[in-house]
């Protein structure tokens, strides 16, 4: 099957944007499935800098097609400003980028919610989003009272659909802003834009299915990592989609018989962003170190990631919950000139030791990481291209991943941009 699903392994900021731009070359379509303007995914190419947020990172690849499925929240204002940013940079999305008529739409009250619900109960119940109201927008999704792409193009359903919603939620929003403000503001907005978005709304379902009818190759992009997934992640830190595998099909309307592989990306040591459980977390030196070399700053908040040693517990479940097929291990060039580096095997809870991940948020908070030290290895040079060229004391290191997980390494990246980059003999599996 001509489809390959990309998606991250730990807690997001694996190095997706890059990968999909890497092996996006040989995709036709390109699709994000879930999240919303919460992702930033960094994409270097040619000396620039691109942060993309809602369009998929193929959007950058000349000539592919970019979907942002159904089960994608779009923020109407942001994906504007999106697609002007890059049009003014010379990338052409009119033609490229369809949206879901079915994506739920976030508002300025959603934003306001999230941030009331931030700060209602101190830092005991913070989650530390991204406040970009993606949580009450998944959360008015699930209440069915949502307010979708194609109710917000035909004027009358929108207008009555959001009275309906500031009336339900007046009681929240008047103790940080005026309803009447909010409306007027919303529905001022939703004239200018209306004519702006309407060309980019289609019935994405319909034509991923055609594309796939017609052999076309797709390739779906997750935002956020397993970790944050709203099932299998560390509940209540998550997000509030599906980042895995398995929300494929649900977030973009086509059947699980049509995905191919699962490739999951594995960054060479761990970080977070926001509160939650990080069992590996290192909050000293090592950890700062880690931060500077990896440039570990979050692409849509810019806070400072928290950062740790690479976590087999975590990368295993998600091979597990996602059926991942091919991995990708990003950033190991950040490793370089550390000596020894740590690798968690396993943890220790409650003095017994255990190889999964625990499914108790308190356990989660307890256990202590089962280190194995491996010997270091010096700089990378960026510019390698075979895996035998790589000193041996780091391909030891990449076998030592492969033997912890279970699972090879189809791609080994070594820097930002498309070039710094080793393909190993066993190839993606799609291609
Ligand atoms: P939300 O998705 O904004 O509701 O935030 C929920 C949690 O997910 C917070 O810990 C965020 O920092 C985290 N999060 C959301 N999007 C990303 C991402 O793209 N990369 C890393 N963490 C993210
Ligand atoms: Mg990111």
């Amino acid at each position: 099957m001509p489809s390959v699903v990309v998606l991250g392994t730990q807690w997001g900021d694996e190095g997706k944007g890059k990968i999909v731009h890497l092996l996006g070359k040989q995709a036709d379509y390109i699709v994000r499935y879930q999240g919303g303007p919460n992702a930033g995914h960094t994409v270097v190419f040619d000396g620039k800098k691109f942060v993309l947020h809602l369009i998929p990172a193929g959007i950058l690849i000349p000539k592919k097609i970019c979907v942002i499925g159904n089960g994608v929240v779009v923020d109407p204002l942001s994906i504007r400003e999106e697609i002007e940013l890059l049009e003014k940079r010379n990338i052409q999305v009119k033609g490229r980028l369809f949206i879901s008529e079915l994506a739920h739409l976030i508002f300025p009250y959603h934003k306001i919610l999230d941030a009331a619900r931030e700060e209602a109960g101190g830092k005991a119940t913070r989650i530390g989003t991204t406040r970009k109201g993606i949580g009450p927008t998944y959360a008015d999704k699930v209440e069915r009272v949502g307010i979708r792409m194609v109710d917000y193009l035909e004027p009358d359903t929108f207008a009555r659909l959001l009275e309906q919603n500031l009336a339900l939620k007046a009681h929240l929003i008047e103790k940080f802003s005026s309803v009447e403000k909010l409306r007027r503001e919303i529905l001022e907005q939703a004239e200018r834009l209306r004519p702006f978005l309407e060309p980019f709304a289609c019935d994405t379902s319909a034509l991923l299915n055609r594309a796939l009818d017609k052999k076309k190759k797709v390739m779906f992009e997750s935002a956020q990592g397993t970790l944050l997934d709203i099932d299998f992640g560390t509940y209540p830190f998550v997000t509030s989609s599906n980042p895995i595998a398995g929300s494929v099909g649900a977030g973009c309307g086509i059947g699980p018989s049509r995905i191919g592989s699962v490739m999951g990306i594995v960054k060479a040591y761990t970080t977070r962003v926001g509160e939650g459980p990080f069992p590996t977390e290192l909050k000293d030196d090592m950890g700062e170190r880690l931060r500077k070399a990896g440039q570990e700053f979050g692409a849509t908040t810019g806070r400072p990631r928290r950062c740790g040693w690479f976590d087999a517990p975590v990368v295993r479940r998600s091979i597990m919950v996602n059926g991942i097929t091919d991995l990708v291990l990003t950033k190991i060039d950040v490793l370089a000139n550390i000596d020894p580096i740590k690798i968690c095997v396993a943890y220790k809870v409650d003095g017994k030791v255990t190889k999964d991940f625990p499914n108790s948020r308190s356990a989660q908070q307890r256990c202590e990481p089962v280190y194995k030290a491996v010997p270091g290895f010096g700089a990378i040079s960026s510019d390698l291209k075979r895996f035998k060229d790589l000193p041996v004391k780091a391909q030891k290191y990449v076998k030592t991943l492969e033997g912890i997980l279970g699972v090879k390494f189809s791609v080994i990246s070594l820097g930002r941009s498309r070039d710094e980059t080793i393909q190993m003999a066993r190839k993606v599996t799609w291609v």
